[in-house]
């Protein structure tokens, strides 16, 4: 049998915890799967007195996860600390520049340093395996990485933030508010240390944008991403939506487009009847569109301890059965060298269906106003209702909700603007994209 296979492992809040309870639980269902002993021999975390449920003792502890990474104790240093800059950025380059392997579940760190380290795990002949960082435990870097290597794709795209999900999905069941489903899924564990980088989109911009470069072999390119988040989704756009035959889900869309690659995060209604629209609660999908598979659907846990630990555990096995003396196989898919520019999409020409919804003032002509303004940038309306804003209510201000066929967004923004102008709105217009093909 080969020798064990040394791991240490840098912060152990939600997940690093798990990845070490599993691993007390499952040593035996690792030794097997690996063909060699693996085992935890460090660990390193901020505070080592905290009540975290598991045993320490038996590991080499390190205040310091500089000092863990770079130490001759491990072969793989496993990364769970989170951030894109300072520490973590630190500890994975000296542990790449040590000759240690490396795991790590840091998407932040990999959509902004990601080509960089990619390009020193190669130079080193080194493994830097990121399953963990993208959809919780749905293994789809790997999929993306090695299963469909034959495959030319043309759209990725997915629920990629749990936290956002669930959050979306209690408000719409149970008719609860925003802040208090967040504050459930703290206590889950599936957000962020900071819960503004769930709610307001970057967890699934950092996400997306690792898996564009996976899908399109091109260079990561997080900035040029347009972000939308939740954070101004309400309960009356949920209903709106419903009554339309529609759910909201954060979406990550990447797609190859005729004037270059679109990468958008946002808010957008899926049919109820889709399958992504079935999609609830903390679980993640992820929609690959292929030439030679057409559409394939990956579904499963996207955050929390065991979920996202699972996929740790993963990359450490097939750390674990890589060949010592084989050359590597490429970490974003393709060697860095050949990593083509990133070119981006115009994103005001997208084209797709809008939800439009307005807070106006109850007086003759306001309807047909709106209209108009439609009509005037060619927008053909697939439905328009004017509500109360309660249901007992019977004069004073009113809601439009209106549905666009397909057309584009600066034909949108030009309409809105002229709606604006007319100065029969009482608030900012709620403006959803539709996405009827997913
Ligand atoms: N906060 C993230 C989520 C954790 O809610 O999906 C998994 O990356």
């Amino acid at each position: 049998m080969n020798k064990v296979l040394r791991i240490g492992i840098a912060g152990l809040g939600t997940v690093g915890s798990a990845v070490v309870r599993l691993f007390q639980e499952k040593s035996e269902r690792l030794v097997r799967q690996c063909g060699r002993q693996v085992q935890i021999v460090a660990v390193s975390a901020r505070n080592y007195k905290q009540d975290r449920g598991i045993k320490l003792e038996s590991f080499i502890w390190y205040d310091d996860p500089l000092d863990l990474a770079s130490s001759a104790d491990i072969d793989v240093f496993v990364e769970l600390i989170g951030g894109e800059e300072g520490i973590a950025c630190h500890a994975v380059k000296a542990a790449l520049k040590a000759g240690h392997h490396v795991v790590t579940a840091n998407k932040a760190l990999l959509a902004r340093h990601g080509v960089t380290l990619a390009r020193l795990a190669e130079k080193n002949g080194l493994l830097l395996h990121f399953e963990a960082a993208v959809a919780g435990g749905i293994p789809v870097i790997k999929v993306l990485r090695e299963s469909l290597a034959g495959n030319t794709i043309s759209r990725i795209y997915g629920i990629l933030n749990g936290t956002c999900n669930y959050i979306l999905t209690r408000m719409g069941e149970e008719n609860l508010s925003f802040e208090r489903c967040l504050k459930e899924a703290q206590i889950l564990g599936y957000a962020e240390a900071d819960p503004i980088f769930d709610v307001e989109g970057n967890d699934t911009a950092h996400k997306l944008s690792l898996l564009t470069s996976l899908a399109f072999g091109t260079v990561v390119s997080l900035d040029d991403i347009y972000v939308e988040g939740i954070q101004n989704i309400s309960l009356a756009d949920i209903r709106a939506a419903d009554e339309l035959g529609y759910r909201i889900k954060l979406l990550g869309v990447a797609a190859i487009t005729d004037t270059g690659i679109e990468q958008r995060v946002q808010p957008t209604m899926v049919p109820t009847s889709s399958v992504i629209a079935q999609v609830n609660g903390v679980t993640n999908a992820v929609v690959i569109e292929t030439d030679l598979l057409g559409k394939l659907l990956l579904s499963g846990v996207g955050a929390g301890g065991n979920a996202t630990a699972s996929a740790v555990l993963g990359d450490i096995a097939d750390i674990a059965k890589s060949q010592p003396d084989f050359q590597h196989g490429p970490v974003l898919g393709s060697p860095v060298i050949a990593l083509k520019p990133y070119k981006k999409a115009t994103i005001r020409a997208h084209a797709g269906g809008y939800f439009i919804r307005l807070t106006v003032d109850d007086r003759t002509g306001v309807f047909a106003s709106v209209a108009k303004r439609m009509a005037q940038n060619a927008i053909s309306l697939e439905s328009i209702v004017q509500r109360p804003i309660t249901e007992t209510q019977t004069h004073g201000i009113k809601t439009i909700v209106l549905t666009t066929h397909q057309t584009n967004e600066s034909a949108v923004y030009k309409a809105l603007s002229g709606i604006m102008q007319d100065g029969n709105l009482l608030d900012k217009p709620q403006l959803i994209r539709i996405e009827r093909s997913s």
